[in-house]
């Protein structure tokens, strides 16, 4: 949703043109010619997106009693489809333009450009031939087995939402949970969209962070408001402004099926205000539609007093990749070292893909060496890089580009008392620390609060 344009520094090409230069984000089948919204994560993105998905698992597993974790197909029956309404009503109306042979999104033509005349919306020129609206089913289909026949062909998931509910009786036996308790999950998901663009912000294939946290029916109003709650603070502990973050409910017309109620967490990107993840009442209404597709009995049993009832279910979904979207447009900033232009990633350090580099001075006088034996001893406890090419300066700039909040010099000093500098990516002071301290030094530094440098500046 466009509302207003933030006004600092970064611009989605800065972040698509930083994501390629180091090796976070490439353009998917390059060699030929690249896929339209088909992304590669590279070494930084794949650490930066563990890191991701890893406090995400931390908040709902580790700290938590009532959360248990799920990991379910991608390729589910096909029933289950059926029952979850994504077959008849997961569609989007389309339009096609018999003079430019572009296809467009109905709902969405004051967004889109005529393919002859860019300045306009489709179907404004006199040569604008646009067919009548129809529905388009964005699920990805293809057949099980050798032959494409009846009864063969299945859907990729468009969410991971329905693995967690064919499993509900499962987790009722095996887990002995009694609501309100949640299953939370993390894998792809696949939606053939009509408008992909905005970089990794909207793609075909893509991850999602999903729970459904079951609860007796007339708590979950008070639920429903806990996960709120509990998802803005997740992603401010991580750093993100809170002058960038909102939640919104939606308007009535625009509830999904499922929904009583959502309201979505949105970012300030680049493009504007828009959602990071949707936390919705489901109600039970995927429970009971599975009940009666399956003719399975999908509800909880008190064995002690005999109540029974069909859990509601209240659900927090994020993705992941629009969550790698946005730390990275929330952390980018350029500054000014000593007259010369730097650009920096201010992550918070928890996700940083690298915590410490370490940098031997120069490339002699035994320094290498020295500083491999720290390198080793640091990469034990935390995720750690060795660079020992080219001027010092520069090697900074690299490491503060993948927002690395921590840089160790072993310089000529270093060989004489076993001391090092530590340099701090954002305030850039620099302090001696003796070697065999630095490992408690990191891990406490990394311990601590920490706010965007940005919210001062
Ligand atoms: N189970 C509910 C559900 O899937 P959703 O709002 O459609 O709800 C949840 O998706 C989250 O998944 C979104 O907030 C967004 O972060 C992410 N997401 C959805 N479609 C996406 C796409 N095409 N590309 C990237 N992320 C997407």
């Amino acid at each position: 949703m466009l509302r207003s344009m933030p006004t600092d520094a970064v611009t989605m090409d800065k972040i698509v043109s930083l994501c390629k230069r180091r090796g976070f984000v490439f353009p998917s089948s390059e060699i030929y010619g690249g896929l339209g919204s088909s992304y590669d994560y590279g070494h930084y993105g794949v650490l930066l997106k563990n890191n991701v998905k890893n406090q995400w698992w931390k908040a709902m597993l580790q700290e938590r009693d009532d959360v248990v974790a799920l990991d379910s197909a991608i390729i589910q029956h096909p029933r289950t489809w059926e029952a979850s309404g994504h077959l008849a009503g997961f569609t989007d109306p389309l339009v096609d333009c018999r003079t430019c042979k572009l296809r467009f999104r109905a709902d969405k033509l004051e967004d889109a450009q005529c393919g002859r005349k860019p300045s306009k919306h489709p179907g404004e020129t006199p040569d604008c031939d646009l067919t009548e609206a129809r529905d388009f089913n964005l699920m990805f289909e293809t057949t099980v087995g050798p032959v494409k026949e009846e009864g063969s062909t299945v859907y990729l998931r468009p969410e991971t939402a329905q693995g967690i509910f064919l499993n509900f009786k499962n987790y009722m036996q095996f887990a002995r949970k009694k609501p309100p308790f949640g299953i939370a999950q993390i894998g792809k998901s696949f939606r053939n969209e009509i408008t992909t663009g905005n970089f990794i912000f909207r793609t075909r294939e893509f991850e999602q962070m999903e729970m459904e946290f079951f609860v007796p029916p007339d708590e979950a109003q008070s639920w429903h408001q806990h996960w709120l709650a509990e998802r803005i603070s997740w992603w401010t502990s991580l750093g993100l402004r809170p002058d960038h973050l909102r939640l919104r409910p939606h308007t009535a017309d625009e509830l999904s099926h499922y929904s009583s109620a959502t309201s979505d967490v949105e970012y300030l990107f680049p493009i504007g205000w828009s959602e990071l993840e949707g936390i919705a009442n489901r109600g039970n209404f995927d429970l009971t539609q599975h009940a009666t597709f399956s003719g399975q009995k999908l509800e909880y049993v008190d064995t002690a007093t005999g109540e029974r009832y069909v859990p509601h279910v209240i659900e927090p979904a994020a993705g992941v990749d629009r969550a790698l979207l946005a730390f990275l447009v929330d952390a980018y900033d350029e500054d000014e070292i000593e007259g010369e232009q730097r650009t920096v990633l201010r992550l918070h350090p928890i996700l940083a893909p690298v915590k410490v580099a370490v940098l031997p001075l120069v490339r002699k006088d035994g320094q290498p060496e020295l500083a491999t034996e720290v390198y080793r001893e640091l990469r034990d406890h935390v995720q750690a890089e060795y660079d020992e090419g080219g001027a010092i300066g520069r090697r900074y700039r690299r490491q503060d580009e993948i927002g690395t909040p921590w840089a160790v010099t072993i310089d000529h000093q270093s060989l004489q008392d076993r001391t090092v500098t530590l340099r701090d990516r954002d305030s850039l002071a620099q302090v001696r620390v003796p070697i065999g301290e630095l490992v408690d030094v990191i891990r406490g530094r990394l311990g601590e609060l920490w706010r965007s440098p940005k919210l001062d500046g």
